[in-house]
């Protein structure tokens, strides 16, 4: 089945609790944490982060855009993330191990972010320990952009890989995804899509999710 992660990053911030309502009917809730270091923008921190979750009971699917993450696992942890997701290009391998093994620590489920240069592979020594891979189909940063293609080599070497290794692993996709990509990425193996502006950006959020869906 076919699940969807709606982006809060395309939400009026200044009405969070209006815009989660508007996408209850979602599987999860995808929040961007970005740093103004990893990426050229700055969002929302944990204080954010704990008060979406006095407001919700969705699964909230943590997007850690971030240098150095370990430093911040329990923090987001504790504020109320379900699952966290550290960038695989964010520290050397000591510390992104270090980050899963704090997850596990913290009671959250565990997953690595693959910006478009990093190749599918790089997942393999965390792989087995994963609940969820996420490869981005845009530059991390920002909301809007344009689906990148070449993505799609990426998504199906990373479900063969998932099949091979950890099949119950989810494969979630992020960038540019909409009616018109969802088709091509769940073709490819990505059962969780990530969607903002598709999501946002439409008339009616919930029959755009139930779009998505398929
Ligand atoms: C971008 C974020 C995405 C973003 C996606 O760095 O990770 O989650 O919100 O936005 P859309 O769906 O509009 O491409
Ligand atoms: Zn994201």
């Amino acid at each position: 089945m076919i699940k969807v992660s709606p982006s809060l990053l395309s939400a009026d911030f200044a009405n969070l609790e209006r815009d989660i309502a508007r996408v209850s009917s979602a599987d999860y809730l995808h929040v961007d944490v970005m740093d103004g270091a990893f990426v050229p923008n700055i969002t929302i921190g944990v204080p954010v982060v704990q008060s979406i979750r006095k407001c919700t009971d969705m699964f909230l699917d943590v997007h850690l855009m971030i240098e150095k993450p370990a430093r911040y696992i329990e923090a987001f942890a504790k504020a109320g993330a379900d699952l966290l997701s550290v960038h695989l290009e964010a520290d050397h391998p000591t510390g992104i191990a270090q980050a899963l093994r704090l997850m596990g620590q913290c009671g959250v489920k565990k997953a690595v972010a693959l910006r478009p240069i990093t190749k599918a592979e790089a997942i393999l020594p965390y792989l087995p320990e994963l609940d969820l891979v996420l490869v981005m189909t845009v530059e991390p940063g920002f909301g809007g952009q344009a689906f990148m293609e070449g993505q799609l080599d990426t998504v199906r070497k990373v479900r063969a890989l998932i099949e091979q290794y950890n099949p119950a692993c989810e494969l979630e996709v992020d960038g540019g995804i909409g009616p018109k990509t969802a088709p091509l990425v769940t073709a490819a193996g990505a059962n969780v899509l990530v969607a903002g502006s598709a999501v946002y950006g439409a008339a009616d959020p919930a029959a755009a999710i139930a779009a998505l869906r398929g």
